[in-house]
């Protein structure tokens, strides 16, 4: 059988992709904040779980929930929150339109009301999400370019630090493709097809403690354009050591047939790249028990699918209310669907790596060859910028300004500038970095060389600058000083 995908609203009257049925999948554990949180000591002999955490416990996994605020004085939703969750997602409450609402002015005081809820009931916490097409900060309709990447990063820094050591899965970007499988068109696609890498090394840089996700919708089936162009992309971030830890699967089937025959293939084989799985905003239209319990089983049969999180807890919670596709009905009393993903969670064959032998492995797979440095001071509190180094005389001209620094590395900024009267078409910027440093990143330039002289040209879009215009190109270096670079140049052709 096949039926159209789910999509969010704003897409529903438009990408009508079909999938086929089938498959099947579920979760990971749970405790306090994640700076303290132990992995469940799995153990399939055990007796089965009555609540849906403690069933996923028993393989290693969790099962999780999304909660808006408004949730936090329903006191319905909070019972069934903690007795059957471990793991909670803020609806919209960490978006960036949320924690970001003007430019460098950022709010979590609705984040930290579902963060502190969620960890002081012995739940872990996914944070949704850094950067996205969609609730952005309105001061970002303004910006474009080199300074909406900027922004970008800025965001990302800003929110990390806040939540950074306590948060077990950051969602760093949302829904970045389309349906064909190529890029999403997008403001943030438009700074540059690097955006997303970017951002998971700004994220890595910004708290290496927690687990880095991409995340999408209509990504399920696995012979979709859409779920390959995902798979692709994070196939080539492993090979290249861009920091990435994990995908999530939104998994928001519709028309009451909408798994895919070969779910657990995909998550297989995303699990085959070296990354987590999660199932991370689950709803079935009327809550279909095959395909509920269908979705979980897949889960539970890849080792690396770590969780299964519902967007929201009963049917009056859902998005898609009208559809009754959550596992508890209007009145909080578990559906025929909540059954079927019980005992799926129960018939685990697999457990999740690493959660049957020590208990307290950390969140964070190791990082790459590239990834940046250990750890990072928060951006609210960056080091005083070092003296500007000026370029050689001419038109372009190169000034260097210090953004952040730890103790193995820094973060970098040059601004390049037009002095002259006429248009520059193109500029490289050489630099000379101190000795055992290498650079992890450029954004918003491409770079030939990693340490000693470097040059930084231009990327496609910021080589134009007109008289007296500038542009900004940014770097992360890791190193165990933190000296700033120097013997700028900046020529044109
Ligand atoms: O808070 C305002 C309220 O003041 C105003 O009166 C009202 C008028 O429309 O809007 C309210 O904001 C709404 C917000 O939810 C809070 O309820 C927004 O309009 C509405 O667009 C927003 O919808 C959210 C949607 O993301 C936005 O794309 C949904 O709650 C949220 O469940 C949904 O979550 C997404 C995931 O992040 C990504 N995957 C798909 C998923 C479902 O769409």
């Amino acid at each position: 059988m096949e039926s159209q995908m789910r999509d969010v609203p704003r897409r529903r009257a438009r990408g009508r992709t079909r999938l086929l049925l089938g498959g099947v999948c579920a979760a990971v554990i749970a405790v306090a904040s994640v700076a303290m949180t132990t992995l469940a000591h799995a153990d399939l002999s055990g007796p089965p779980g009555s609540t849906l955490k403690a069933a996923a416990e028993r393989s290693g996994r969790y099962f999780g929930a999304a909660m808006g605020g408004d949730r936090l004085s329903d006191s319905g939703f909070l019972t069934i929150a903690n007795r059957e969750f471990d793991m909670m997602t803020a609806v919209n409450e960490m978006k960036p339109d949320a924690t970001e609402p003007n430019s460098g002015q950022f709010t979590f005081s609705s984040g930290d009301a579902i963060y502190n809820w969620a960890t002081q009931h012995g739940m872990r916490v996914r944070g949704h999400t850094l950067a996205w097409h969609a609730q952005q900060p309105r001061f970002w309709a303004n910006l474009s370019g080199s300074s909406l990447r900027a922004a970008m990063i800025e965001h990302i820094n800003g929110v990390m630090a806040h939540y950074k050591g306590k948060l077990a899965y950051w969602d760093v970007v949302n829904e970045a493709f389309a349906e064909n499988g190529s890029r999403r068109s997008s403001n943030l696609q438009s700074t540059g097809n690097d955006w997303i890498e970017v951002a998971f090394r700004t994220a890595r840089a910004a708290d290496p403690s927690v687990k880095l996700c991409y995340n999408d919708y209509n990504i399920e089936n696995w012979t979709y354009a859409k779920t390959q162009g995902v798979y692709n992309m994070i196939r080539d971030f492993k090979s290249r050591g861009v920091p990435i830890d994990c995908v999530g699967l939104q998994t928001h089937f519709t028309g009451g047939s909408s798994l895919p025959s070969n779910f657990q293939t995909t998550l297989s084989s995303f699990g085959a790249l070296g990354v987590d799985v999660a199932l991370t905003e689950a709803d079935v239209t009327n809550a279909s028990t095959s395909q509920y319990g269908g979705l979980t089983q897949a889960c539970m049969s890849v080792p690396r699918c770590v969780g299964i999180t519902t967007w929201g807890i009963r049917d009056s919670d859902s998005w898609r209310g009208s559809e009754n596709p959550l596992l508890f009905d209007r009145n909080s009393s578990p559906k025929p669907a909540y059954t079927s993903v019980l005992n799926a969670l129960n018939a685990a064959s697999t457990t999740v790596p690493g959660s049957s032998t020590s208990p307290s492995s950390p969140p964070v797979s190791s990082p790459p060859v590239s990834s940046p440095p250990a750890s990072s001071p928060p951006v609210s509190s960056p080091p005083p910028s070092s003296p500007p180094v000026t370029g050689q005389p001419g038109t372009c001209t190169a000034a260097f300004r210090m953004v952040n620094t730890w103790g193995g590395g820094y973060q970098g900024e040059v601004t390049v500038a037009n002095g002259g009267s006429t248009a520059l078409n193109g500029w490289t910027v050489r630099l000379t970095l101190a000795g055992g440093q290498t650079i992890a990143n450029v954004w918003n330039g491409v770079n030939t060389g990693t340490s000693g002289t470097v040059s930084v040209r231009n990327a496609d879009y910021n080589g134009t600058l007109g008289p007296n215009a500038t542009t900004t190109f940014g770097f992360l270096v890791n190193g165990s000083t933190n000296t700033a670079p120097g013997s700028f140049s900046c020529t044109s052709p």
